[in-house]
């Protein structure tokens, strides 16, 4: 039961790995995007990221709870222990972000793309298209899961696994920022040409 519990831990993982990228290149590339058609193709995806990503959560974070509950007759692993809080609490903490502030965004685009003429570019769509925010999230996002996955490899106390999540969203944010800057800098050269 244990195995099988480990089995679809990971799974849920190999899911989450392959949603957060697939996310993370269509907001990449939703950013850089060239016409309406192009926009549309792209959020036609985030169905399915959204459809892949929950099932994935349900699967870490509930094999998760059973495999540390079960881990004394697999080694010793207290409920406290710095690695199973901080990667509880970032799993969650990455759920709440996605069914509020990436679910708002997506709606978001959604909504201005049903709006959108096909013509190009359109002040609204554009505002939308190059919003910060969701870059932020998306490049947190990938951040945290890497992080969360040194902490399940290296089981870490708290001081480690609190540093390892740290830096990657730090990591994350100042390259979010590049990002940025450098499409905006791109999208007003375009506009203006
Ligand atoms: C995105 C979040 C997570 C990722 C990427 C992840 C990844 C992994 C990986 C790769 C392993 C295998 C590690 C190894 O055998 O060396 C593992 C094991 C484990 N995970 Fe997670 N995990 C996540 C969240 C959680 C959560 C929330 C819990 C529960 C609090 C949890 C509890 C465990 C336990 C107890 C094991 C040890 C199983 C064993 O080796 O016997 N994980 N996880």
């Amino acid at each position: 039961m244990y195995n099988a519990a480990l089995f679809l831990h990971l799974l849920g993982v190999v899911l989450l790995v392959g949603a957060v990228t697939t996310s993370l290149l269509t907001t990449l590339r939703v950013q850089t995007a060239g016409s309406v058609a192009q926009l549309r193709s792209l959020t036609a995806v985030t169905k399915w990221i959204e459809a892949v990503i929950a099932p994935a959560m349900v699967l870490i974070i509930g094999c998760g709870i059973y495999l540390v509950s079960q881990r004394d007759d697999h080694g010793s692993v207290p409920w406290n222990a710095g690695w199973v809080v901080v990667s509880l609490v970032i799993t969650l903490l990455l759920v709440v972000i996605g069914v509020t502030v990436e679910a708002s965004d997506a709606k978001r685009l959604h909504t201005a793309i049903a709006n959108a003429t096909d013509e190009w570019p359109q002040a609204d769509l554009r505002a939308v298209q190059l919003a910060s925010r969701p870059v932020y999230v998306v490049f947190f996002g990938t951040s945290q899961v890497v992080a969360l996955l040194f902490v399940m490899t290296n089981r870490p106390g708290f001081v480690v696994a609190i540093a390892a999540c740290v830096i990657a969203a730090v990591a994350s944010a100042i390259a979010a920022t590049i990002r940025i800057r450098s499409v905006r800098r791109a999208a007003l050269v375009s506009d203006i040409g």
